[in-house]
């Protein structure tokens, strides 16, 4: 056990590294012990074929305990329906994180870009390991602070650690995406990633109150200020964040492994050759969101085989898949089967993009409102609705 006192020492630390930019979080961020929030996780086992997790349990409050709940990485505390509170020291579970506590540096951007200030009447979105909630209660006033998760397992950890050390927040177990305990909110921050974006935040912010949040499915981080007429207005932010996204259920959905195990290697109903190269949709970023904007929804994957030649799949819950295929040198092919040619989405919304000079993402503005929400493209002339 190391001295009771050093976990003050670690917080300090990590407060000067995440909050340079951001100094009114410094004393937040020094004063809050994560690791009393965080006592197990789950990491990835590297390079397992099945993406299993196993779980991280170190002694409390030890020096590997401290050490990782002081650096600014996300904590996966919960994966596929199993949380690391409740499970076997040795249990594998396989799935997609469902539940963490994201990484101290990010939380205190959004807060920053939030510019919630002491007084302020704040609803922190996605309760996880209650960090967030922890230092908007320290900066803000725990009276002034909600914080909800659709889980009402994690509501509860999360109330009784935050209490250990004097926090307590208003914490409820809610859909978000549904009604809110409450309205005449000055701040809205959500750590899980939207698509459509709540009608119920948008009626729950006051005029003059600001919303951030994330896009499902994209790395785009919106601010918006809520008009008197009823519109918050604002913009996607420079810098990308990616959160997982709501569920209402203990897990979300299965991938489409049926849908890929048809798009590996079928012919399929179309064989055609590629628009331009083949691109990189994880080097291409901006590509990828533009596209999951256009046409939400579409699952991607994508391999190198040892000659060098690379793989695009698309897949739809509907049974549609495209599968591009880029050798090391020459031109693209393309196989498309099911319903919708998924491919020849994403050549028209690159095309589009191309004939407005490739505009950065970051240069969108976004309009939000409890009739509609849209993201629109420098112009005016492409909207999206989210
Ligand atoms: C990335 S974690 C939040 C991290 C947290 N703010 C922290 O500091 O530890 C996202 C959380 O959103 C919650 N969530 C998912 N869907 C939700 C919904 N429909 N309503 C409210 N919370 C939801 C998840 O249960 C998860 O705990």
């Amino acid at each position: 056990m190391t001295n009771p006192e050093a976990w003050t020492d670690a917080a300090t630390a990590l407060a000067d590294k995440v909050t340079a930019n951001a100094t009114e979080w410094r004393d937040a961020v020094s004063a809050t012990p994560r690791h009393v929030l965080v006592p197990r996780w789950w990491e990835r086992i590297p390079n397992s074929p099945a993406e299993a997790w196993e779980m991280v349990a170190p002694d409390f409050a030890s020096k590997a305990h401290l050490s990782a709940a002081y650096s600014d990485a996300t904590l996966v505390t919960r994966v596929g329906p199993t949380h690391a509170d409740e499970a076997q020291p040795d249990e594998k579970p396989t799935g997609s994180p469902t539940s963490s506590s994201t990484l101290p540096g990010l939380i205190v951007s959004m807060l920053h870009r939030l510019d919630a200030r002491p007084g302020h009447k704040v609803l922190d979105v996605g309760t996880g390991s209650g960090y967030s909630a922890a230092l908007m209660g320290r900066r803000l006033g725990d009276e002034n602070v909600t914080s909800v998760d659709v889980d009402s397992y994690l509501v509860q950890a999360a109330r009784a650690r935050l209490a250990e050390f004097g926090r307590n927040p208003r914490m409820e177990a809610i859909d978000a995406t549904g009604e809110l305990p409450e309205s005449g909110y000055d701040r809205i921050m959500a750590t899980v990633s939207v698509r459509p974006v709540p009608k119920t935040w948008l009626r729950a912010l006051r005029p003059g109150g600001r919303l951030v949040t994330t896009i499902a499915h994209t790395a785009l981080l919106i601010t918006a200020d809520m008009g008197d007429d009823g519109i918050a207005r604002g913009s996607v932010q420079p810098d990308p964040a990616t959160f997982m996204e709501t569920r209402q259920e203990a897990d979300y959905p299965p991938k489409l492994n049926e849908v890929f195990a048809t798009a590996r290697e079928d012919e399929g109903d179309e064989v055609r050759a590629a628009d331009g190269p083949i691109p990189d949709l994880w080097q291409e970023w901006p590509l990828r969101w533009l596209f999951e904007l256009d046409t939400p929804g579409i699952e991607t994957r994508a391999a190198v085989y040892p000659d060098g030649k690379r793989c695009v799949w698309l897949l739809s819950a509907d049974g549609s898949w495209s599968r591009s295929e880029q050798p090391e040198s020459g031109s693209g092919t393309v196989h498309q089967g099911g319903a919708r040619r998924l491919w020849d989405d994403l050549e028209r919304v690159r095309r589009k993009w191309e004939e407005g000079n490739r505009f950065s993402l970051h240069s969108m503005t976004a309009e939000l409102s409890a009739d509609g929400s849209h993201l629109v493209a420098p112009g005016g002339a492409w909207r999206f609705a989210i």
